[in-house]
């Protein structure tokens, strides 16, 4: 079963101009559950605006989009989803500890409650001794260890990653791959991850999906079988890469 399921599903932006931008054409995804599917294609080929559409920010102008196979209008458990954004959008006022716990006082947690709950996901991304830092004084790389821990502090069973991490170097993000590997396979989570980088496609995911330069249309859905975890380096990911490249 395919935990989300777009049909056919076009966008359309109007302009200021009064032109309107064609923005996604005809695109169909089946995610399959428990694993990850990578989204993959230029600058300004709708892949935000796809997250979008999955997470129900942005209305589909045609098509149907399908969430555990219920309808997106039907669909009610909108709290087992969760978007982790390109910047990481911490607040800076906030500790570590307080910043996680954001999600939980949104859903009126109580507060013994949030409490065990944020210092439990600290720990998954090892984070514990840094919960009463302010992003300020993080690194990178912890920062975007808080965001994740944010997203994952209300125990989702489907992410949606929007570039989460391009910001960081490559050593860093290389570490943070290994993180949501392990933490996808310890919660079964179902994610879509979208990058323009192929290497990290390939690294990550089960299925990529290549997007078309706008307006944006599958080009190609392709599995990737190879066992995780998957060297950066090694000769297989490379030829993937490759032809992945190719394809785009
Ligand atoms: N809310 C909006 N109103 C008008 N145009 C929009 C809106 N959101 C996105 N667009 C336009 O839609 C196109 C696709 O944008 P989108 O952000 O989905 O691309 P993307 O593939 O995520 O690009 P990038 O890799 O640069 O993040 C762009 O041309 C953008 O200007
Ligand atoms: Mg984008």
């Amino acid at each position: 079963m395919a935990s989300v399921k777009l049909q056919c599903v076009s966008k359309w932006f109007a302009r200021r101009d009064g032109d309107s931008l064609h923005v996604l054409q005809n695109v169909d995804l089946n995610v399959p559950e428990k694993s990850i599917t990578a989204i993959v294609g230029a600058s300004g080929s709708g892949k935000s605006t796809l997250l979008n559409i999955i997470a129900g920010l942005v209305q589909p102008d045609r098509g149907c989009v399908f969430l555990n196979g219920v309808k997106a209008s039907d669909f009610k458990d909108w709290g087992s989803m969760t978007y982790m954004f390109q910047e990481d959008r911490l607040l800076p006022w906030r500790t570590a500890a307080r910043n996680v716990a954001f999600g939980l006082e949104a859903q009126g947690v109580k507060r013994a409650e949030r409490k065990e709950r944020v210092a439990e996901t600290l720990a998954l991304v090892g984070l514990d001794q840094f919960a009463d830092s302010y992003p300020h004084e993080l690194s990178g790389g912890m920062r975007s260890r808080v965001a994740l821990a944010r997203s994952l502090v209300t125990r989702p069973t489907m992410m949606l990653m929007d570039e989460p991490f391009s910001k960081l170097d490559p050593t860093i993000r290389s570490q943070m791959h290994t993180e949501v590997l392990r933490i996808a396979e310890l919660m079964s989570m179902t994610i879509v991850f979208v990058t323009h980088d192929v290497e990290e496609a390939v690294v990550l995911a089960k299925q990529i999906v290549v997007l078309n330069p706008r307006p944006g249309r599958v080009r190609e859905t392709r599995t990737v079988d190879l066992s995780y975890p998957r060297d950066p380096a090694a000769p297989e990911v490379h030829e993937q890469a490759r032809s992945l490249r190719a394809s785009l």
